[in-house]
């Protein structure tokens, strides 16, 4: 996507070896605009599936999938973090490891929120290691609900995440895909 490729461009920095900051315009501050794009082109990436809900994880899955689900007329629920050591009743959960921020968190979904059956898109806002889209793709499968598939902000096709998916067999759309960086410049594939 065009515009997102630009935006990384001009907002995007580079940390390391392999982190890309975008925190001017979606982790931390959110340009709405930007986001509505995202959403209608999500939903036009899957205009061929049948989605009854989109399933995203807390915080930064938040607003590209609320977005989404705007353009595709469908609920929005995101995967909460459990802080608390007792686990609520009735909820699916899954234990995501960051290799990022080096924690395990135990996210859940209300089982009210998912319906045996119900087909699903997942978006999140990157696809690294891929352990939060593994994460919800195992509440998927505890809840019986079908993923139609993965839609992603911004893929990093240099770590295993989308290796994952594809020997799954999820299908997997990224609006902005990212082969390295090289001398802090952001290189697109
Ligand atoms: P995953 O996202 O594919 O599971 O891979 P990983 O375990 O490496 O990522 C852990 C967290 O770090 C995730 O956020 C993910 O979105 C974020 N992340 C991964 N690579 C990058 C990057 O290059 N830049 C930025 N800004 N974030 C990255 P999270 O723990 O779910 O946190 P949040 O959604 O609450 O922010």
């Amino acid at each position: 996507m065009k515009i997102l490729e630009q935006r990384i461009k001009k907002d995007g920095r580079v940390l390391g070896k392999d982190v890309l900051k975008v925190d001017s315009f979606l982790n931390h501050q959110v340009d709405p605009e930007l986001m509505q794009a995202m959403g209608e082109e999500f939903a036009t990436i899957f205009s061929d599936e049948k989605i009854d809900k989109i399933v995203t994880v807390e915080s930064s899955g938040i607003a590209p999938a609320v977005f989404a689900g705007l353009a595709l007329h469908v609920p929005v629920v995101f995967a909460r973090k459990n802080k608390s050591l007792t686990l609520p009743e009735n909820v699916w959960t899954a234990d995501v490891y960051s290799f990022t921020k080096q924690t395990t968190n135990h996210i859940m979904i209300d089982h009210r929120f998912l319906s045996a059956a119900e087909n699903i898109l997942i978006i999140d806002d990157f696809l690294a290691n891929g352990q939060a889209v593994e994460g919800l793709l195992k509440i998927a499968n505890d809840a019986n609900v079908n993923v139609v598939g993965v839609g992603v902000v911004i893929e990093k096709t240099f770590q295993k995440g989308r290796q994952i998916l594809d020997e799954r067999g999820v299908r997997v759309e990224s609006l902005a895909r990212i082969k390295g960086f090289e001398n802090d410049e952001v290189i697109f594939l």
